[in-house]
């Protein structure tokens, strides 16, 4: 059987894409597995490129002010990232980058057998829904009008598919600038919540 050590250990080894030419570290993701709670993001950036780990830059630090809020300990969550390798000059991921990396992140999924997992930003809802349902794209195209309303009333609802309820939201970077994403972030990590103690 197949283990999240041999999987990670794999990721850290893969030349599958473009992105393995200039990163320090691949950064596979850490946590309990299995776990409860799966956290995922976009992709690593400058801090987590240099030691391996996701989620410990000031987008990070803001994570863990909102998964506090939410009472939610960091410790029993599994984080990781749709893209496991920093984007050059920290660039958005591209969509053959983002499918390059996707077998990993799908095996994620099956070793960790979350009951809820946080979608953080649009290229983690692309990566496992084939959606992007809180990007401004999905506003333009969508029935929503203006950015602004889309903070207030962006399409987040938790989907159920095969047990697992997905929690689409904002990516923590965006909280960072806007508090009333911050708050929706928070408001959808407490949606999980009560999802844990049904
Ligand atoms: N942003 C992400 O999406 N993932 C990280 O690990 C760090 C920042």
């Amino acid at each position: 059987m197949k283990t999240i050590c041999v999987l990670h250990s794999k990721i850290r080894r893969c030349r599958k894409c473009r992105l393995c030419t200039g990163r320090k570290h691949a950064v596979p993701g850490e946590g309990p597995c299995p776990a409860q709670i799966m956290l995922i993001g976009q992709a690593p950036g400058r801090s987590e490129d240099k030691t391996g780990r996701p989620f410990i830059g000031r987008a990070g630090k803001f994570l863990d002010e909102m998964l506090t809020e939410a009472a939610i300990k960091r410790s029993e969550c599994f984080i990781t990232s749709a893209v496991k390798c920093f984007p050059p000059s920290n660039r958005a991921p591209k969509t053959d980058e983002i499918n390059s990396c996707k077998p990993y992140l799908y095996e994620q999924l099956k070793l960790v057998r979350p009951k809820g997992v946080v979608l953080l930003g649009n290229i983690a809802q692309k990566a496992v829904l084939g959606t992007d349902r809180t990007s401004q794209r999905s506003v333009v195209h969508g029935t929503n009008t203006s950015f602004h309303r889309k903070l207030g009333t962006g399409n987040r609802k938790p989907i159920t598919l095969s047990g697992i309820t997905y929690f689409p939201t904002f990516h923590p970077a965006a909280g960072m600038r806007f508090p009333k994403i911050a708050r929706n972030i928070v408001k959808d990590m407490h949606k999980l919540k009560m999802l844990l103690k049904r």
